[in-house]
């Protein structure tokens, strides 16, 4: 099929997410492998965001494409009342490679459906009504999950959740507190407890955050002392910490769950993307051995059709031992830190970049007028963006160069698929670099137009 009749047929029948369906230009894809994807012309392009974050061990991984065509010749679908040899076995996997004693997994559809059965898992075990989410965060669209992300988009949905309650996060580049990290004293951990205090702890089941928050929010990694801060705070109260992992996990940090970083256990995991490598969709929510004991006595009042979907359980075994076979999590750390090293060298260049930041194979460039006041570049804007703004601009001068990326209003995210190698990698970084001296000439317009100085 011709490029323009799969984007014509697509925008006649198709509701696109996020998006007023006039004005939108989709790519049409029909090839991917490893790094790469290519349109319907048979442009290649590098893709440096992993789709959605999402296929870790790289496009069509033909270890995990095998094993999806090996579970369907056997057994595509059973219900999840029955017990399946995958369904099993990519559990006991989980249990092995998540942290601490996170040992028992219900298995969903995505990321949004294991953060609703996180926090009903959370108010069932506790009892409690409330949950604290964060501002400047992501949790899917569902009703529960969009109520608890702490951005703009949220307020299409409200009166949201009732018993939702949003904290201030760790974004340190901009403090709400007013402090830089050589005067943090964590007042934005301070600042839960209070709220704790205030909203009364016997009401409040859960603190829910991402381990580190994803691209659509900011993408900042915490302080290393905030998460451990967070998990005492959580048991002074006897209040469950959740973990989203729906992005984080799997690799794309540089281990395999974020939270690891700070050797930090969470009392129950979501997580979902990287899990099957997107090649069938399934998410998962694991949960401590604490709270596995409580079910034995307990009935799980929750359910769905596709839980532990066998075709999805056997992406998600081939998924875990391609990432532990080739190494993936430990190319990611490796990678992730060339990858610092070059924005760092980048940001020296652009007047544009205020802030550099990331872990593993998961880093943004924040882009501000001026790097004093750290006014974004441009203000958060609904998509799709005017072909004139200079977002729009950099955007183009990257998928001309071959690179497709998140490209946001204030903002670049890099998330290549952990099977990149360092060459690849320095030649999508050329390519992004170029593309900044629009960000740059944004600056040098906007300061002329104040008369000041954009440094
Ligand atoms: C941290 C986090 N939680 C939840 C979700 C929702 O996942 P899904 O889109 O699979 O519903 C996302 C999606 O990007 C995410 O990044």
């Amino acid at each position: 099929m011709a490029m323009n009749d799969i984007a014509a047929e697509n925008l006649k029948y198709v509701l696109f997410p996020w998006s007023k369906q006039k004005g939108l230009n989709p790519i049409p894809v029909v090839k991917a492998e490893g790094l790469y994807f290519w349109d319907a012309d048979g442009k290649r392009y590098a893709d440096f965001a992993s789709q959605l974050v999402c296929v870790n061990a790289g496009h069509q991984h033909p270890k995990i494409v095998a094993a999806i065509k090996e579970q369907a010749e056997k057994l595509c679908y059973a219900a999840p009342s029955f017990a399946t040899e995958v369904r099993g076995r990519l559990a006991h996997m989980i249990s092995e490679v998540t942290p601490g004693d996170l040992n028992k997994t219900y298995f969903t559809s995505g990321g949004a459906e294991s953060v609703e059965y996180a926090i009903k898992i959370a108010k069932m075990v506790t009892g409690r009504p409330k949950i604290i989410a964060r501002h400047r965060s992501y949790h899917g669209a569902t009703s529960g999950a969009i109520s608890l992300t702490g951005e703009w988009r949220r307020a299409y949905n409200e009166p949201g959740m009732p018993g939702t309650l949003h904290a201030y996060p760790p974004y340190c580049y901009r403090c709400t507190f007013g402090q830089e990290p050589s005067s943090c004293k964590r007042e934005c951990v301070s600042a839960i407890e209070e709220m704790i205090q205030y909203e009364n702890p016997d009401f409040i089941a859960a603190i829910i955050v991402e381990s580190v928050t994803g691209p659509t929010a900011g993408l900042y990694v915490p302080p290393d002392d905030y998460m451990p801060k967070l998990r005492a705070l959580c048991d002074k109260y006897g209040i469950m910490l959740i973990g989203d992992e729906v992005m984080a996990g799997w690799g794309r940090t540089g281990k395999w769950f974020a939270m690891d970083h700070w050797n930090v256990v969470p009392d129950i995991l979501t997580t979902a993307k990287g899990l099957t490598n997107s090649m069938v969709p399934m998410g998962a929510v694991v949960v401590s051995n604490k709270i596995a004991d409580h079910m034995e006595d307990h009935t799980l009042w929750s359910g769905s059709t596709y839980s532990g979907h066998a075709l999805a359980a056997a992406a998600g075994i081939a998924a875990i031992n391609v990432y532990r076979d080739e190494k993936l999590i430990e190319n990611s750390a490796k990678l992730g830190a060339v990858l610092l090293k070059e924005l760092e060298k980048m940001k020296a260049k652009h007047v544009s970049i205020g802030e550099v930041r990331g872990k593993g194979l998961f880093a943004m460039i924040e882009l501000v007028k001026n790097r004093k006041t750290r006014e974004a570049l441009m203000p958060w804007k609904e998509g799709p963006y005017d072909p004139n703004s200079g977002m729009s601009k950099i955007k183009k001068v990257l998928n001309d160069g071959g690179i497709y990326a998140f490209v946001r209003p204030n903002n670049i995210c890099i998330a290549p698929p952990l099977v990149i190698n360092e060459a690849q990698l320095l030649e999508g970084l050329a390519v992004i670099d170029k593309a900044i001296d629009i960000a740059d000439q944004m600056v040098e317009q906007a300061a002329k137009g104040s008369g000041a100085a954009a440094d």
